[in-house]
């Protein structure tokens, strides 16, 4: 509409204009939108009053109402009943589609998310990952590009030398089975403690790790068993988000491509030799990216490298992102900047998309010794949250369940998303879950509502728009602005921004539906139908983006 405006505008305009010379007035009687006339006073040698005065005299056209020149700024007030009867059909046409581009030409993207850590517990960093990742990836398809989510499994690294020889010494299989995750972990801090006292067992964790890399059947078949408990663990997590991934070749999956980029670095006279260890120096301002310890391991670091030039090999992305936390962000520049050194011009294409913590009245909320926080029980905490209150506040309810994990697990993706990523953000179940203010609930409970007046509202045939009201007009601007939120989170890479559009939108709608009587006028009712339809095809639009569930009850 903006960009409609700005070319009726143009004709009578003695300036060339552009978008970001109209702004949007917040007090509504200032019109709908404003075109400030200060900048051009110089050029065409007149008071930006009189320029405004002129501007406004000579506006017409059937998009625009009216215009007014105010100190200097032309207000314009749009025509509503026009504008709103065609964005309504247009929305109610497109439906899911409306707001959708191909900027993307269908340029892939792959997506470096969640990755998790073996037999060590889902951490809130990786469920973090695990959702802004997920809504980036929706946001981008929605802008058509092609996405490839991959879960790049931290599965490899001496930890796992020191796990086996643990297991080996004290490990009980039925114990495993039964709780991996848990029993693995506790094997492993046990490990530390006695490695504290006896040093051998380090250096039998070493030899283990040794093994394993060099395909020792017995140390490859207890990892594997390890990883596919862990995985069935992590799986459950993902199912109750609704997360799917196209790729989970973790760090293991490199262990046998490493040698050829060790290789290549050497060739181009990249590595240097420091304290026996193998290292590319990158300047005063970083530190050395380090790519061998002395005893010929390879590194997180030596993964990531190999990992990123067999990604460009097989998926030729257009960009490629790592939704890892700040706390990394050292690591990617260097990684990036070793590539840059290899002279691939499209290290530019690597981008660190980094996010804050998740605090617990204002700590870390982390995995600490003996004591962890699990992420399947704090969902399921959430989940059993919201099936209370609907026990307390609609108990007649069909698919009670269902509807309380759609409730309690998009609470917890809601309050991860409405922030900037960049933010830390505070975990409190009992604020997220809230039917009021900035939650998902809120905006889930907006979706329900407008539905149930769709189901009592009985067929409606073909509608007129005849006179939009400020409720209505509220309404209208928000879903008219949808395709431009949806652009610009997704150039940003921010769900934050459709998360606060969610919220905007469903307060518009919320005080519409507080002050107009929908059912009973029968006169403006076909209309009005129209519109909350349209509104649900946004509001569930937008859920869907985040990576939640709109339901129709609840
Ligand atoms: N597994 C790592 C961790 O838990 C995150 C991996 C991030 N991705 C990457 N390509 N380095 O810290």
């Amino acid at each position: 509409m903006k960009t409609e405006v700005l070319h009726a505008l143009q004709q009578f305009s003695p300036i060339p204009l552009n978008e970001n010379m109209l702004e949007r007035p917040v007090h509504a009687h200032m019109g709908d939108l404003a075109l400030p006339c200060f900048p051009f006073a110089k050029n065409l040698r007149k008071s930006p009053v009189s320029i405004a005065d002129e501007i406004a005299k000579s506006i017409k056209h059937p998009l625009i109402h009216k215009a007014e020149a105010v100190n200097g700024y032309v207000n314009i007030f749009l025509n509503r009943s026009q504008i709103t009867s065609s964005l309504l059909q247009t929305i109610q046409e497109q439906s899911r589609s409306y707001g959708s581009s191909n900027i993307g030409k269908n340029g892939v993207v792959t997506i470096d998310m969640s990755s998790p850590n073996i037999a060590k517990p889902f951490s809130m960093g990786h469920l973090r990952s695990t959702v802004i990742g997920n809504s980036i990836s929706l946001l981008l398809e929605k802008n058509g590009y092609k996405t490839v989510k991959i879960n790049y499994i931290g599965d490899w690294g001496t930890q796992f030398g020191k796990l086996l020889t643990a297991y080996q010494q004290c490990g009980n299989e039925l114990e495993v089975r039964q709780a991996p995750i848990q029993t693995l972990l506790k094997l492993y801090i046990q490990f530390h403690e006695k490695a504290e006292q006896d040093d051998s067992l380090n250096d039998q964790g070493r030899a283990a790790f040794k093994a394993l890399e060099d395909g020792n059947p017995e140390a490859l078949a207890l990892w594997d068993w390890f990883k596919s408990e862990s995985l069935k663990e992590f799986q459950r997590i993902y199912d109750l988000l609704g997360v799917k991934f196209d790729s989970y070749n973790g760090e293991a999956y490199y262990n046998d491509k490493m040698e050829p980029i060790v290789d290549m670095l050497n060739e181009k006279g990249l590595l240097k030799e420091s304290d026996g260890a193998l290292v590319v120096e990158l300047g005063d301002d970083m530190p050395p990216c380090l790519i061998k310890k002395s005893d010929g391991a390879t590194l997180y670091a030596t993964r990531d490298l190999t990992a990123a030039i067999d990604r460009k090999k097989n998926y030729d992305f257009v960009k490629s992102i790592y939704v890892v936390g700040n706390e990394q962000s050292l690591h990617f520049t260097q990684f990036k900047k070793v590539l840059e050194k290899m002279d691939y011009e499209w290290s530019k294409d690597i981008q660190h998309v980094p996010f804050g913590l998740i605090l617990k009245d204002g700590k870390k909320m982390s995995t600490r010794k003996g004591k962890i926080v699990l992420l399947e029980e704090v969902l399921k905490d959430a989940i059993s949250l919201a099936q209370s209150t609907i026990e307390a506040k609609n108990p007649n309810l069909e698919n009670k369940m269902e509807i309380a994990e759609t409730i309690g697990v998009g609470a917890i993706i809601f309050s991860d998303l409405k922030q900037h990523r960049k933010h830390d953000i505070e975990f409190d179940l009992e604020t997220m879950l809230q039917t009021e203010g900035e939650t998902g609930p809120y905006v889930q409970y907006t979706f329900a509502r407008a539905n149930s007046v769709l189901r009592k509202s009985g067929e409606t045939s073909s509608y007129t728009v005849n006179k939009v009201n400020d409720f209505e007009w509220e309404i209208v601007k928000s879903l008219e602005q949808f395709p431009q939120i949806i652009q610009h989170s997704a150039k940003e890479l921010d769900p934050s921004i459709i998360a606060k559009y969610a919220v905007d939108l469903a307060q518009a709608f919320n005080s519409f539906y507080g002050n107009i009587h929908v059912l009973t006028d029968s006169k403006n009712k076909p209309y009005r139908i129209a519109l909350i339809r349209s509104t649900t095809i946004i509001l569930k639009e937008a859920l869907r983006l985040l990576g939640m569930k709109a339901p129709e009850e609840m």
